[in-house]
């Protein structure tokens, strides 16, 4: 018994000293300590010894119990320490390292263009006016002098929300709005999102418009001319050319239709080069503004006195002007959200 006794401490002490990790640790303290452990079993056959026996064996089985438990949390602990020590060694934080950036967000160029457009205006006067993106017919069609049968509607392929809800197709209507509820003199625009049953390179279903209007005693087709002149000199070039040509819209009387000279060709149609210029195919004339004076009958549904007062009013499309200002072909780009796309507009 001494001796298999010493053997197996020289043993456990053995392989506590070989022990490399800490499940090995617990591995081992179960095979020899657990409830069925070698020495735990030992302890139990104590009683099936001679009574003389006992008390000796007992004494040093006990000993050896105690040493192997006390080895083994030496072990744990040292194995603990060095895993501490590895950790800190391998997993260092490099602080000369750069951190990482946040990602600087973006206007697009839609809210670019709006917010210069606007800006513009509000340089000679105007104030900003909203009218909801619901509309009704009245003021959507009515009013502006397309009556139910008018031809001028199928211009404007309307999204209906019920017999009499529309999504509004322009932002003409907040004309009518902003005269129902105020008096001359006004100088407004109207900027805002109008919807259209339409979906190609250079339709949107939604897209962007800017109205505005002038009204006083003695507006003239010259104030429009000044007004537009400027406007338009300021967002492209300041030398740029305009060409008003007669039109027709219901609620005014006369209309032009206000072309500028190509932002590309620079009017020259590509006569030079030979081949004809890709933006305005040749005739070196871009269309980007309708206008004209407000229609006495216009007046008339609001409640002003047409003999009173006069007023021009013109309407513009934001995505073909930031197309135009930004060289971009497909209006879908707007709205993709593609950030290689918006990433280019600062
Ligand atoms: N409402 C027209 C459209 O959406 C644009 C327009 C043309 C507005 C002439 C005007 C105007 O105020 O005078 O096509």
């Amino acid at each position: 018994m001494a001796e298999s006794l010493e053997t197996l401490r020289e043993e456990v002490l053995d392989r506590i000293a070989r022990c490399a990790t800490e499940p090995e640790i617990e591995d081992l303290r179960v095979e020899y300590l657990g409830r069925k452990g070698r020495l735990t079993l030992l302890l139990r056959g104590l009683k099936d010894l001679p009574p003389e026996e006992r008390p000796q064996a007992g004494e040093r089985l006990n000993q050896l119990r105690r040493l192997a438990e006390e080895k083994l949390a030496a072990r744990l602990a040292q194995v603990k320490a060095r895993e501490k020590e590895r950790i800190l060694r391998e997993e260092t934080v490099d602080i000369t390292l750069p951190g990482s950036r946040w990602e600087r967000g973006r206007m697009h160029p839609l809210t670019l263009v709006m917010d210069e457009i606007i800006d513009v205006f509000l340089g000679m006067g105007f104030e900003v006016a909203r009218g909801p993106d619901i509309e009704d017919d009245y003021h959507n069609f009515e009013a502006l002098n397309m009556p139910k049968d008018h031809p001028a509607r199928d211009m404007q392929d309307t999204f209906f929300v019920s017999q009499d809800r529309l999504l509004r197709t322009h932002t003409s209507p907040v004309q009518i709005r902003v005269m129902e509820s105020r008096r001359p003199p006004l100088q407004i625009i109207a900027p805002g999102a109008v919807y259209r049953h339409d979906d190609d390179a250079t339709h949107s279903p939604m897209f962007h418009q800017v109205e505005g209007f002038m009204v006083d005693g003695h507006i003239s087709f010259a104030d429009l001319k000044g007004v537009l002149t400027h406007f338009i000199r300021r967002i492209f070039r300041p030398e740029t050319k305009l060409r008003f040509r007669p039109s027709f819209f219901p609620f005014t009387e006369p209309s032009a239709e206000i072309d500028m000279q190509c932002v590309l060709c620079g009017g020259e149609g590509g006569k030079r080069e030979g081949s004809a210029c890709r933006v305005c195919k040749g005739s070196g004339w871009l269309e980007i503004l309708g206008a004209g004076m407000i229609d006495p009958q216009v007046f008339k549904f609001v409640g002003y006195d047409p003999e009173r007062v006069s007023g021009f009013a013109f309407g513009m499309g934001v995505e073909r002007i930031a197309m135009l200002k930004f060289g971009i072909e497909d209006i879908r780009l707007f709205f993709q959200n593609d950030l290689r796309f918006l990433r280019q507009f600062v």
